[in-house]
């Protein structure tokens, strides 16, 4: 392991643009990065040994030892332990004679789970070498195992188990309606950037990736920010969905991702970028040959490259990054200090991306969803868009549905629909808690099910998980609590140690050893993280502990005693002594 100082705002190491790229493809053509790449690349590009394998250290997908030839990585969130995922792992693990967590001793496979895949409408599903299978069996298993023990390449695989069914439940204003793949360029070409701000300003787009900023604003402030060369500015799609029970835009990117270039286009040519970039989640790597197609049949319709339209000087192009496993690179600073060859810690702000972004450069983050309806609102007349929402939240919003419910899937809402009319549609029952916004978000009981999906009443980047009476909430939220504990990115002090020290105390009340001291110990620490972590991980990864306490009676149930009770057990750590000695008798207790 490495670690080498943090720093926020670090400078742009010397060629360090690209380097994340370099390493996730050695990593897929040689199963890790060796000592030999890594001197190979300081070499190439000025980087120090410490830099590299820094980077290395941050990624969960990036290795510096071989992890087998067939790398199978289970997903596991809580939705996924609902449909069994352990059980499945267990059983692969013992019929590949592969123990959890290792490379097996002839280095042919090695089997882990990782964080959410962005399936848990179809799970438990995994990642092979990076190819997702959702739906799995046994039996899937079963067949996995004999072509892993027969060698078998991927492509000799059947290839409908690699097959990703959509599972668009419902459609709204975004989905139900048709887009022609230059619709939004032949818009702006057709008016002019402050036209279309004008209208994008009159939808009331906000952005669909959770904080909600007001789209034309955005884009406004980077257009008005000073460039040393015309059509400087950099246009960025945040594809790094990986908010546990989130999917909508793995499902987007699929199925609608002519209206995302579009889009992404369409900003361009309103700001005034040469640049565009979609960081792609290394979870969805496996749509990455589909969406460079995509991207190919735009530049030979002339709708990416030199000239868009015919028009001189509107020159633009999008190419499309991996991420490697990192959650925190949803974040945008993030996003963009590992787009520029870094350790995706979050940056200091201001500067914020619209004036000081990519490489320097003034730049525009936003979703996938936003860039889509930013695409579909520019070629429709006034109006559209407003006509669904309410007055703060205007359109619709796609949710991922998943948990105990019959129909899991993608659903289009106006904004403005109450909670327990998505229960119903989805055919969820005796519903004991739904977690919206993923495990940032919140924990709302029965009582709550009036409010409605809206930026100012239950806001949500999409995640919509359903728990019904028979689920142990407290198990829920120990859950979430192991996930931030895993993926803080450890720069500040409140979240690095308050995750973990939420971890330990919720665990602690699980196995019956929690006192009322525990209580007051997680709320002090989950409002110092509320109020002093450097960004917006720390600052909601308690959130739903703190829903947890406040509207359900599990915790009181599961409490110990009223008294201080260590978190240490003494006489447990005992037991080695006693069993070494001999000796079990009431002296030898505590
Ligand atoms: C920990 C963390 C993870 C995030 N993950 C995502 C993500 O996966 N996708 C996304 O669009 N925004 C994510 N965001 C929000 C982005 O920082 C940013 O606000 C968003 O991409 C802006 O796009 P929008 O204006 O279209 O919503 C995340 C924020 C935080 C704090
Ligand atoms: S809040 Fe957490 S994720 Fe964000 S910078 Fe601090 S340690 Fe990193």
């Amino acid at each position: 392991m490495v670690h080498e100082p943090r720093s926020s705002n670090t400078p742009v190491p010397p060629r360090g643009e690209g380097l994340l790229r370099s390493l996730v493809a050695e990593q897929y053509r040689a199963g890790f990065i060796s000592a030999a790449r890594i001197q190979a690349l300081t070499a190439e590009r000025g980087l120090t040994r410490a830099h590299i394998e820094g980077v290395i250290d941050f990624y969960s997908f990036l290795h510096l030892e071989d992890v087998g030839r067939f790398r199978i990585l289970f997903s596991d969130n809580i939705i996924e332990r609902m449909q069994g995922n352990r059980a499945l792992a267990e059983h692969l693990c013992r019929r590949l004679g592969s123990p959890l967590g290792e490379v097996r001793a002839d280095g042919r496979v090695s089997i882990d789970y990782t964080s959410c895949i962005g399936m848990s409408d179809q799970g438990p599903s995994l990642l092979v070498n990076g190819h997702a299978i959702p739906s799995l069996d046994v039996e899937t298993l079963d067949r996995i195992a004999s072509r892993v023990e027969a060698n078998t390449p991927l492509t000799e695989w059947p290839q409908e188990w690699f097959e990703i069914p959509l599972n668009i439940r419902k459609k709204g204003l975004l989905l139900a309606n048709e887009h022609g793949d230059g619709d939004a360029v032949n818009a702006l070409l057709s008016s002019s950037p402050t036209a279309i701000l004008a209208k994008l300003e009159g939808a009331g787009l906000r952005g669909r990736g959770g904080a909600g900023f007001a789209t034309a604003a955005k884009w406004r402030l980077c257009r008005d920010a000073p460039v040393t060369q015309p059509n400087q500015r950099v246009v960025i799609c945040n594809a790094d969905e990986g908010e546990p029970g989130t999917f909508k835009d793995r499902v987007l990117l699929q199925g609608y991702a002519e209206r995302l270039f579009d889009g992404m286009t369409l900003c361009a040519g309103v700001i005034g970028a040469d640049r565009g970039i979609v960081y792609l989640r290394g979870e969805y790597r496996y749509l990455l040959a589909p969406l460079q197609a995509s991207l190919e049949r735009r530049r030979r319709a002339g709708l990416l490259g030199r000239r868009i339209g015919g028009r001189a000087g509107f020159d633009f192009e999008i190419e499309i990054e991996l991420g490697a496993g990192a959650y925190i690179c949803g974040e945008e600073s993030s996003l963009i200090e590992s787009l520029e060859g870094k350790r995706g810690n979050p940056r200091n702000r201001p500067p914020f991306p619209v004036t000081r972004g990519y490489l320097g450069r003034p730049t525009v983050i936003n979703n996938v969803a936003t860039f889509i309806a930013a695409a579909m609102i520019a070629a429709r007349e006034e109006g559209w868009f407003r006509g669904e929402g309410t007055e703060q939240s205007s359109g619709s919003k796609l949710l991922s549905i998943a948990g105990d419910c019959d129909h899991p899937g993608v659903y289009e809402y106006p904004f403005g629909t109450p909670i327990d009319q998505i229960l119903e549609a989805c055919g969820a029952r005796q519903t004991q808690a739904v977690q919206i916004a993923g495990a940032a978000g919140h924990l709302l009981p029965p009582a709550q099910f009036d409010r409605t999906i809206a930026f100012e009443d239950v806001a949500t980047g999409g995640s919509f998980m359903i728990f019904n009476e028979s689920r142990d909430l407290l198990e829920v939220v120990r859950n979430f609590a192991d996930f931030f504990a895993h993926e803080s990115c450890g720069f500040c002090t409140p979240c690095r140690v308050g995750t973990t020290l939420i971890q330990q105390n919720l665990t602690k009340i699980g196995d019956g050893r929690g006192s009322r001291w525990d209580l007051e110990t997680l709320r002090r620490i989950g409002a110092l993280m509320r109020n002093t972590s450097q960004c917006g991980l720390g600052a909601t990864a308690p959130s739903a502990m703190f829903d947890l306490l406040d509207h359900f009676e599990v915790v009181d149930k599961r409490l110990h005693s009223d008294e201080f009770e260590p978190a240490f057990d003494l006489d447990a750590a005992l037991q080695e002594a006693r069993q070494a000695t001999g000796r079990d008798d009431p002296g030898a207790h505590l």
